[in-house]
């Protein structure tokens, strides 16, 4: 299985999972022959991605999932899942599906493809506590995998709101802050330093987190 969605079933344990956007259905079915959960609601906004995962369901065997088409959380009733996983999409889908969650939820496992820093300032102004956030490399691409549950937690620092909470020795987490840098200088020589203010900001947060490297 793909690391990134590895990584997001290792978070999962509980009695129902909500897989809102389960497309293929992988974590949807991967909990379920994992025993993770006894029972999955498994939804999403296209009837033609949620046949994908019924197909799969067959396929492996996994009776125990419920199948639901429709937006966000709206197909959940307040108390029918412990376990949320919101993967694969936007920060900004996230936040918009997030803004509608439901009572009853003590872990959600959220993972943006674009946008987590949105989606951070989302969570921490909007009642929920990040508990754990770190970087994922899947192929040659990064990925956020930010686990939170509803709760204050103190500010976040400029810097967990940027890379999340990694563990300075991960050699992913070095990887992906270099090519990071390199992302920024690039932006940075293309564009000239009066118009890249941000990236100016970003680079140097970078740099200081580079150096606390282990
Ligand atoms: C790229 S797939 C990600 C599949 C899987 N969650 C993963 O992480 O690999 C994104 C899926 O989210 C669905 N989706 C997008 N916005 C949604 C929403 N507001 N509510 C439910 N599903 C949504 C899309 O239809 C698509 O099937």
């Amino acid at each position: 299985m793909r690391q990134r969605l590895a990584a997001i079933l290792s978070h999962v344990r509980g009695r129902t999972l909500a897989d809102i956007g389960c497309d293929h259905g992988l974590i949807a079915v991967g909990a379920l022959k994992q025993g993770r959960v006894d029972k999955v609601i498994a939804t999403d906004i296209s009837a033609g991605s949620l046949s994908k995962a019924r197909a799969l369901a067959a396929q492996e065997g996994a009776v125990d999932i419920d199948f639901r088409v429709g937006d966000g959380m709206s197909v959940l009733k307040d108390g029918e899942a412990d376990v949320v996983v919101i993967a694969g999409m936007g920060g900004r889908e996230i936040i918009s599906i997030m803004s509608g969650a439901r009572r009853g939820v003590e872990k959600y496992i959220l993972s943006p493809h674009r946008n987590a820093k949105e989606l951070r300032e989302y969570l921490t102004s909007h009642g929920f506590k990040i508990d754990s956030d770190y970087i994922v490399k899947d192929g040659k691409h990064f990925y956020s995998v930010i686990i939170c549950s509803e709760g204050v937690g103190g500010a976040l620092t400029p810097r967990e709101l940027y890379f999340g909470d990694n563990d300075r020795s991960d050699k992913v987490y070095a990887e992906y802050l270099r090519q990071e840098r390199d992302k920024c200088l690039y932006v940075i020589s293309k564009a000239g330093e009066e118009k890249t203010a941000k990236e100016q900001e970003l680079l140097k947060l970078i740099e200081e987190e580079i150096a606390l490297l282990c």
